[in-house]
């Protein structure tokens, strides 16, 4: 298994490009299921998740293109691909493909509105909590569908003649039931209200495309969705959004290691309570033409409380790499993480650099160092990894990451891209 060296204390300086959004290019993936047009994205990010869904959905029998560079286009720029689901031969998406990746599961909103049929197998749990599908099949019952829940398979029906649109109320808040509610009700009979909906980027990005390709929806980017059904829809070109996690992890980076980076093709507006918190710490943020520009020149780091939240607020999917930044600061600081029960998985790895964090239910509470040392640690999910590395590019001597395979699931060329700010960052094969 691949590892990553590296050894600490050189401040990041220089520019780093942000990648296409891996949690907006998965759904839009996905969204080519619902026509037998090609839709065509780009930006799309080199990752290993990118990957696992192409293998999925060409099980499902979409055919997919990735295209060579255009005059103009930057080498390593994301890539141009046409996912065409012209036919869809199979309506079913096996456990083996599944179990890898939960957004998978998303596919069932457009099988069951396009194909009236789905059989889907259940994600499973993950590291972060358990991460249960009721969201989604109390929404997709909403909209008529029969479900039934056989050897681990989600067998979902839709009435006679399709989905119906249905007013929605979500208990809570969810990300890919909101994707998968959205994607259903397009091709649905009538009107669908989704009402306590997403609201991330990623969602938006998502219903533009929809639109794009025919769908008739307004309230786009507020907490209802509404959703008059169309009887088909057409190909369409969409750009995948910039990676806002990603932004906001190199920025927790620079301001980490006492550095100066430009994030080029950053959007603040998508990571603003993350940028605002940062600001509080004592780090500089500046909007440039294209991106924005974040240091900390010799300051100590000041610490502060944060609480995770479904967009606008504080995301969680930058909590780790928070809570890696507040190890470093000049007092005690708190961390509530709201969304996820079992978040925390990478406190015990920072510990490992001497830093001093305790638990108590969803509560951190971090009690900042002058130091970190460099340490051996093991990534134990996406966002917890690279919080290891953020700690490891500030803190002395030289650690050792393993098991980096989930850093690769969503960060695109993560050592070139910190080597090229001064890093020293290698990867070890094997
Ligand atoms: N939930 C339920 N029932 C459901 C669905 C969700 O109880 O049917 C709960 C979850 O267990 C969780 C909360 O609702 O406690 C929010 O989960 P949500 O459904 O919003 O998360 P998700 O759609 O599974 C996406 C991202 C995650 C990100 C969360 C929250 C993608 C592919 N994944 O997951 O990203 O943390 O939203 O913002 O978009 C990552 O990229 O590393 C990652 C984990």
């Amino acid at each position: 298994m691949d590892r990553i060296r590296l050894v600490g204390g050189n401040p990041l300086n220089g520019e780093i490009v942000i990648s296409g959004a891996k949690n907006a290019a998965l759904p839009l993936m996905i969204a080519s299921l619902l026509t037998d047009e090609p839709l065509v994205l780009s930006n799309v990010p080199r990752l290993a998740d990118v990957k696992q869904l192409e293998r999925i959905l060409e099980n499902h029998g979409v055919d997919i293109a990735v295209h060579g560079r255009r005059r103009g286009e930057s080498d390593g720029g994301g890539q141009r691909m046409t996912f065409h689901a012209a036919d869809i031969v199979d309506t079913t998406a096996p456990y083996d493909l599944v179990s890898k990746m939960r957004a998978s599961f998303w596919v069932i909103g457009p099988l069951l509105a396009r194909c009236h049929e789905a059989r889907v197998s259940l994600p499973g749990g993950c590291a972060i909590g358990t991460r249960p599908v009721d969201l989604f099949l109390f929404g997709l019952k909403e909209l008529g569908a029969e479900i039934d829940i056989d050897d681990g398979y989600v067998v979902a029906k839709a009435p006679k003649g399709g989905l119906v649109g249905a007013r929605i109320v979500f208990p809570k808040v969810s990300v890919g039931a909101t994707h998968t509610l959205l994607m259903a009700a397009t091709l649905a009979n009538g009107t669908t209200m989704i009402e306590n909906a997403a609201q991330e980027p990623e969602i938006t990005n998502v219903a533009e495309c929809l639109v794009a390709m025919g769908a008739k929806i307004s309230g786009i980017g507020t907490r209802t969705l509404t959703i008059e059904g169309v009887e088909k829809l057409h190909g369409a070109n969409v750009e995948v959004i910039p990676d806002r996690i990603e932004t906001g992890t190199f920025a927790m980076a620079a301001a980490m290691t006492g550095g100066d980076v430009l994030l080029r093709g950053a959007r603040p507006e998508h990571l603003q309570a993350a940028l605002d918190i940062l600001a509080k710490t004592g780090v500089d943020l500046t909007p440039e033409a294209d991106g924005v520009r974040v240091r900390r020149n010799g300051n100590g780091i000041l610490p502060v409380d944060i609480e995770t939240q479904p967009f606008p607020g504080f995301p969680t999917d930058l909590q780790a790499q928070f809570m890696a930044l507040m190890t470093m600061s000049q007092g005690t600081s708190h961390v509530r993480e709201t969304i996820f029960e079992n978040r925390y998985m990478h406190v015990a790895e920072l510990a490992r650099f001497g830093a001093d964090i305790a638990v108590d239910g969803q509560v951190a509470t971090i009690r900042g160092k002058d130091k970190l040392k460099g340490a051996q640690v093991m990534a134990t999910d996406l966002r917890a990894s690279v919080s290891l590395v953020i700690a490891g590019l500030a803190a002395k001597g030289e650690t050792v990451v393993n098991r980096i395979y989930h850093l690769d699931r969503g960060f695109e060329r993560l050592e070139d891209k910190l080597s090229r700010c001064g890093a020293e960052i290698e990867r070890l094969a094997g």
